[in-house]
């Protein structure tokens, strides 16, 4: 991760970045005439980057962006931000000096975080670790407070880890590594996991997990995470719910091959709470939470279910489960269930669930649903569009769960092939008796191809949406 620090003045012989307004605000940069009418002549052809050359250092202006709806403005300048990543890499930069000369600190902020985002490379697997060049950020904005950075360093890096999750394949991240991996994390971070072995869900009587364990070649976990710092303004925590299958074929339902090939993402769920209760443990932020983590893959042998099987579900509830590849409301029903005892305030849970939330809004967007309140729903919806991981609500219109009425058990585990995502959803609702939100990320948590500083492959989406609420509501309640 490139670090990100803060200097009083900008350094002459440091390549350098210049957030600016107008370009009259430059003399002391932009100092020749030669350079002044390079820059004018960029300008009037409506170069948003602008790269000179200053002998020893290279010196890029960007334009402050015209936008001012500040949701559009803060992704405008994350883009810009990945925008010269890719020319420093290129270059081989090691340090640049980023010089604010706009009004609002949130600019540089915004910019380093698109920056720093887009630096991310997934290399284990590589035998050629050629990293990103970028070392070092030096930030020159008075009006910026340390502690800013370090609350961005935290929360990119927490993004970091969450890709490193989904990009991970099931040949390394079973259950009980990725349930290693959280210990470590809690450890580094500052939080406690607990991690349920098999014997201990089987005497919890958690049938949806097991169920979908059934076929695996490697045992499920269920790993609670809790965050209790003592100035919390909550005494109820929030729930965070992850789906943690660490990989779906779909089982008997097997799925086609080229919907299996990105099946490794199918814990994105589960790594976005991993990676939100790093970033919220590490900036210490005054709030109770709890993680809700089940794991297991999704695979087949002769000992799976099979389509009609009648399983029991941890609040005792019977299922009949009519598509094995629907095995994702199977575990989240049991982990949603196993919430109720905390009585908690509000539960988000975020899964990679159905192929129908993807349809709907393809990569640009998640959609949720569920019971919380409407000024909870608002918040979320503001704060997706803060962060650009935007969310589009779904109905839970009564007749929708006429769709999974089961003839054999309370509920079947799959609705109509119309609505998939809501029917999914209604699902779940049968587990909650709290105030709930339901994210579908299966269009967001994994591009096959890449989408500026998401990237490609895993993108960490949750991360920084849950982070800015938890942040939100710890600051306001
Ligand atoms: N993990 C998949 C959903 C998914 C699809 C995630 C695409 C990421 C990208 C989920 O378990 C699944 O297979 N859902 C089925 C449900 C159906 C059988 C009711 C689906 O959406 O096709
Ligand atoms: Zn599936
Ligand atoms: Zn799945």
């Amino acid at each position: 991760m490139i670090s990100l620090k803060q200097i009083d003045q900008t350094k002459e012989n440091m390549h350098l970045v210049v957030l600016y307004n107008e370009l009259k605000e430059l003399s002391d940069i932009v100092k020749t005439e030669l350079e002044t009418s390079f820059v004018k002549s960029q300008i009037k052809s409506n170069k948003e980057i602008i790269v000179f050359n200053q002998y020893s250092r290279f010196v890029f202006l960007i334009q402050k962006p015209k936008e001012t709806d500040i949701p559009k403005k803060a992704e405008k300048l994350r883009r810009l931000g990945f925008e010269i990543q890719k020319i420093i890499d290129d270059y081989g930069i090691k340090e640049i000096q980023i010089e604010n000369n706009t009004p609002s600190t949130l600019n540089i902020l915004d910019f380093i975080e698109g920056l720093a985002l887009g630096s991310y490379r997934f290399l284990k697997y590589k035998t050629d670790k050629k990293k990103h060049s970028l070392e070092t950020i030096y930030a020159v904005d008075l009006s910026l407070d340390k502690a800013q950075l370090k609350e961005l360093q935290n929360v990119v890096e927490a993004v970091f880890v969450a890709r490193d999750l989904v990009n991970e394949p099931l040949s390394y991240l079973t259950a009980e590594v990725f349930s290693e991996e959280m210990e470590k994390i809690g450890k580094e971070s500052g939080f406690k996991v607990e991690v349920f072995n098999k014997s201990k869900i089987e005497s919890l009587k958690m049938g949806g997990l097991l169920a979908v364990n059934k076929g695996a070649k490697n045992h499920p976990t269920f790993n609670v995470l809790e965050y209790k710092p003592k100035n919390a303004v909550n005494e109820q925590p929030i729930v965070l719910v992850g789906k943690g299958v660490v990989y779906d074929t779909g089982g008997y339902s097997l799925k086609p091959a080229d919907s299996m090939e990105w099946m490794k993402c199918d814990m994105a769920g589960a790594a976005a709470v991993v990676a939100t209760f790093k970033a919220v443990a590490e900036n210490k932020l005054p709030i109770n939470l709890i993680g809700l983590i089940p794991a297991t893959e999704n695979r087949l042998d002769g000992n799976a279910i099979v389509p009609g099987d009648v399983i029991e579900m941890y609040n005792g509830k019977t299922v009949e489960v009519l598509n094995t590849d629907a095995e994702g409301r199977l575990i989240l029903g049991d982990a949603l269930a196993y919430a109720q005892k905390y009585k908690p305030i509000l539960v988000v849970d975020l899964a990679t669930l159905t192929g129908s939330a993807l349809r709907a809004l393809g990569h640009q967007g998640s959609i949720y649903l569920g019971t919380a309140s409407s000024e909870i729903k608002i918040q979320f919806e503001k704060t997706g569009h803060l962060v650009h991981e935007r969310l589009v609500e779904f109905p839970i219109w009564d007749e929708y769960d006429e769709e999974i009425k089961s003839d054999i058990a309370d509920l079947k585990n799959i609705g109509g092939s119309e609505a998939g995502a809501i029917t999914a959803g209604m699902f779940l609702k049968h587990f909650t008796n709290y105030p709930w939100l339901h994210f579908d990320i299966a269009g967001t948590a994994f591009l096959n191809k890449e989408d500026n500083y998401r990237g490609k492959s895993g993108t960490g989406v949750g991360v920084r949406l849950l982070y800015k609420y938890l942040k939100i509501f710890s600051s306001v309640s």
